[in-house]
């Protein structure tokens, strides 16, 4: 018998074994979990979907109208409970909140950069998760902390801008999404690192994040975890890419403890003052199990903050000026807003763009027609619970679809046509993105316990950027890269062809 023979029949062997395991273990379907797609023996769904040779996404949408609002996909050895309808999703999310509220086990590669989920995305629910979410509230998104970063987005718009007109005059276009891409990356570096580092350094961030976010994403072995050692070379790469990480940001962390320990006062590099940057909470933390936080850990925590902010925040901007391009009429409408707020040329502030109604309603609309997350992260139930009449054991995989709701004609009039006008006097009115109050139509940060803890910073990122692009440029589409609305699924869902668009001056 051949090697390769051997390994064909061992691999096999243990398939076998799993799967009668896993049957007379459970019961099977006496588990009563979900309905699903039947799949084959030992790998369920898995090749299924895989020979589709298109996103999971595209398999979701179309086993819904079969399969009814909560359905079971068998993916290897990883069970997905997939949960589609706004009913079921407030069930689990909001009236079941404290029971859905867990996270699955990391797989091999995520835990490498999650240092044994250490993070908040990550933890399980239980006190390091709430130590960690409870830091990341009061240290970022406090009305005293943005208060006092708010120094922060107005120095990075202004290169934001030069950088725009400057990009613009040597090109005749700008790429959206890239130069929005860094500007927020250097806000966030800004506010968790209180340092100013040359622009070189902010672009190796954003591009290890990048990279983060890609090896991350499941991999075959995630769900036949026997196929691991046919992987080591991922997992190879997948250290080597911590080691980077950790060797962008190393350097920051330990200049920024130097900086608070002297307890110096600000200067050309530390431009935050003891206090006012993210990382300094984490120095002090104590974090339950763990105690204080070593540098792998702060790492971790940190990186999260562009894991996170970066990809989403920015396809939010580039799908906004898809539309605005695209609809020169909501441009002018918009645009008119902003210099009936803050003038032609005046210094618009924060203060001004919370009350710009058209401008939220846009953001609105964006985040219903292109939401970034079609899904939110994976979730856990912490104790065995039922949802839908179906039980949910602790070890599958919840998965919530949020796109569902905001594609339904029957909550939305015309659900694929952008419209910003809906949420000032039509179906958006009463919508609550938060879930909390109001009527369920669409999550896009998810809810409950788990919900996005980063939404007012990144809705802040985005409005700010927004209205000031808008009173300087007006936006036109450029002949040689026409516009085109087609979707990539990568860690967020983006435009397959990166959005290209002139400016005119104002
Ligand atoms: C427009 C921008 C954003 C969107 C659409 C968005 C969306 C989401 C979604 C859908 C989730 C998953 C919720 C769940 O699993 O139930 C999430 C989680 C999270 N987001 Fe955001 N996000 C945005 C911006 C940000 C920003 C700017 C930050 C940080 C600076 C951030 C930090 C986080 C964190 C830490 C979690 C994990 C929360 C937890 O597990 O407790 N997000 N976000």
């Amino acid at each position: 018998m051949e090697l390769r023979d051997l390994l064909v029949f061992g691999l096999s062997f243990v398939f076998i074994i799993l799967w009668c395991r896993r049957c007379f273990v459970s019961g099977g379907n006496a588990r009563k979990l979900p309905p699903g797609p039947p799949g084959w023996p030992l790998v369920g769904n898995l090749f299924q979907i895989m020979l589709q040779g298109r996103h999971f996404i595209f398999s979701i949408r179309d086993l819904r109208p079969k399969y009814g609002p909560i359905f079971t996909m068998q993916m290897g050895q990883r069970t997905l409970v997939i949960v589609t309808s706004p009913e079921l999703i407030h069930e689990a999310l909001i009236q079941k909140g404290t029971i859905f509220a867990s996270r699955p086990p990391d797989s091999p590669i995520r835990l490498v950069f999650s240092v044994g989920k250490c993070a908040v995305n990550s933890a399980e629910y239980g006190p390091l998760w709430r130590t960690l979410r409870r830091n990341f509230v009061t240290e970022l998104i406090s009305p005293v902390r943005v208060k006092q970063c708010s120094w922060i987005r107005d120095w990075a718009l202004e290169n934001h801008m030069k950088r725009l007109q400057n990009e613009a005059s040597e090109k005749g276009f700008v790429d959206v999404m890239d130069i929005c891409r860094f500007t927020v990356c250097s806000i966030l570096v800004y506010i968790c690192f209180g340092a100013k580092i040359p622009d070189e350094w902010i672009k190796d961030i954003d591009s290890v994040t990048k990279d983060v976010m890609l090896i991350t994403m499941p991999h075959l072995p995630d769900f036949l975890p026997i196929l691991t050692p046919l992987f080591r070379k991922q997992m190879k790469r997948a250290k080597e890419l911590r080691k980077t990480q950790m060797e962008c940001m190393v350097p920051l962390i330990r200049k920024r403890r130097a900086f608070v320990e002297k307890r110096e006062s600000p200067n050309e590099e530390m431009v935050s003052p003891v206090g006012a940057a993210y990382v300094d909470s984490l120095f002090s933390l104590q974090a339950p199990g763990r105690g204080h936080l070593g540098e792998e850990e702060l790492v971790t925590v940190c990186s999260e903050l562009f894991v996170a902010g970066i990809d989403t925040t920015t396809s939010v901007l580039q799908w906004i000026f898809y539309e605005l391009v695209v609809n020169q009429d909501i441009q002018e409408k918009l645009y008119k807003e902003v210099v009936d707020c803050a003038g032609k040329d005046g210094f618009i502030t924060e203060e001004q763009v919370d009350k710009m109604k058209y401008l939220h309603a846009i953001v609105k609309e964006t985040l219903r027609v292109h939401s970034p997350a079609h899904f939110t992260l994976s979730h856990a139930a912490t104790e065995e619970t039922e949802l839908g009449g179906y039980k949910i054991p602790t070890d599958v995989y919840v998965e919530f679809y949020l796109e569902w709701m905001t594609e339904d004609p029957s909550m939305w009039k015309d659900p694929s046509v952008f419209r910003p006008e809906r949420f000032l006097d039509g179906d958006g009115v009463d919508v609550d993105v938060t879930g909390t109050k109001g009527v369920l139509k669409m999550l896009p940060f998810g809810a409950g316990r788990r919900t996005c803890p980063g939404l007012s910073l990144g809705l802040l990122h985005v409005n700010l950027m927004l209205a000031r692009m808008v009173q300087a440029f007006k936006w036109v589409p450029v002949p040689s890269f026409p516009p085109d609305p087609a979707e990539a699924f990568a860690f967020t869902v983006v435009m397959k062809n990166p959005l290209k668009a002139a400016l005119l001056g104002r």
